[in-house]
């Protein structure tokens, strides 16, 4: 069955961990149609259209259908056990939707592994931490350009002649700037297993980030982080997003964070979709109110 709804996600009495500086747009209004779109938001480039997922008995995703525009920071709540991490998988290729379609920049995914969807720009971050722990920060890192990289065997006894130390040192500057970018550049030769779980949250990032995604999925970014990890995290992920025009869909249980920081958001409860749209649409509709905080205080 579901777990328990966390209390302490309540919409009330929560402050936002953000100041307002880099709050949502509000130009903007959900569902259906938007009336007014920010500038650096465009046109959809993901598409969800009846997703559903079972798992033997169990109904992980209803019918959800949603859509993300091109610089859109989205993201996805819901209580414990709601279809979110299913949601993502589907997306990246972990699981393939029981029935629905997904459509990346208006092609199918549908025959796509979860490689070819790496390849073709989708980049994850997992809600528990797949990072290679007897590897240093730098290598972990270097991993996530490796489908970037040219040289293979055949170039690799070449290694002056063919340009291979060219892009090699190029593939290390994108690297350290993303080490930079991340302020993790105290612990870049550091083993990732030795690293505290905060550190270790922001090496999986810049992996993720390293394999230069059009469309960036990250999975519970700052759970279990103290608030002021948290508002680091939530300040690289609003740089990403503005700044750096990647389209994010994110998972996250602060509701301070989800609501200071999202364009938009999709609410999931027992596989269903129950809201999408702005953070205001959400924080009023009570549907979303009786989710997460029961019929009796409605
Ligand atoms: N691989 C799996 N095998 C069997 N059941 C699964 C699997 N993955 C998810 N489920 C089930 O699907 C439902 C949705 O799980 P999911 O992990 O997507 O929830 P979630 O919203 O991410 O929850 P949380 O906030 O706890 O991370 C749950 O009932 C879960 O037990
Ligand atoms: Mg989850």
């Amino acid at each position: 069955m579901y777990s328990e709804v966390r209390h302490d996600e309540s919409f009330d009495n929560k402050p936002c961990v953000l100041s307002c500086s880099v709050g949502p747009s509000t130009s903007a209004s959900w569902p259906g149609q938007p009336s007014v779109i920010e500038p650096r938001i465009g046109a959809q480039v993901l598409v969800g259209e009846g997703i559903s997922l079972t798992f033997g008995g169990v109904k992980a995703l209803r019918n959800v259908s949603f859509d993300v525009r091109k610089g859109e920071l989205f993201s996805i709540i819901g209580p414990n056990g709601a279809g979110k991490t299913s949601l993502l998988n589907c997306v990246s290729g972990r699981y393939k939707p029981s029935q629905g379609e997904l459509r990346f920049e208006g092609v199918s995914l549908t025959s796509l592994g979860a490689s070819r969807r790496a390849q073709s720009g989708i980049a994850r971050t997992f809600q528990n931490l797949a990072l290679f722990s007897h590897m240093t920060v730098l290598d972990n890192i270097l991993v996530g350009r490796h489908h970037l990289m040219r040289s293979n065997f055949l170039t690799e006894g070449l290694y002056w002649l063919t340009g291979a130390a060219k892009e090699e040192a190029a593939h290390r500057r994108r690297v350290e700037e993303l080490i930079e970018f991340l302020e993790i550049e105290h612990v870049r030769h550091a083993m990732a297993g030795s690293l505290s779980y905060g550190l270790r949250k922001r090496v999986e990032l810049a992996r993720a980030m390293a394999i230069e995604p059009r469309l960036l999925l990250l999975d519970e970014p700052m759970a279990g982080m103290n608030l002021e990890e948290k508002e680091d995290i939530a300040r690289f992920v609003v740089e990403l997003s503005r700044e750096r025009g990647t389209t994010i869909i994110m998972i996250e249980h602060d509701m301070g964070v989800v609501m200071d920081i999202s364009d938009r958001v999709l609410v999931l409860n027992y596989g269903e979709v129950i809201a999408q749209g702005t953070p205001a649409d959400v924080l009023t509709n009570s549907t979303v109110r009786q989710a997460y905080l029961g019929a009796e205080s409605i």
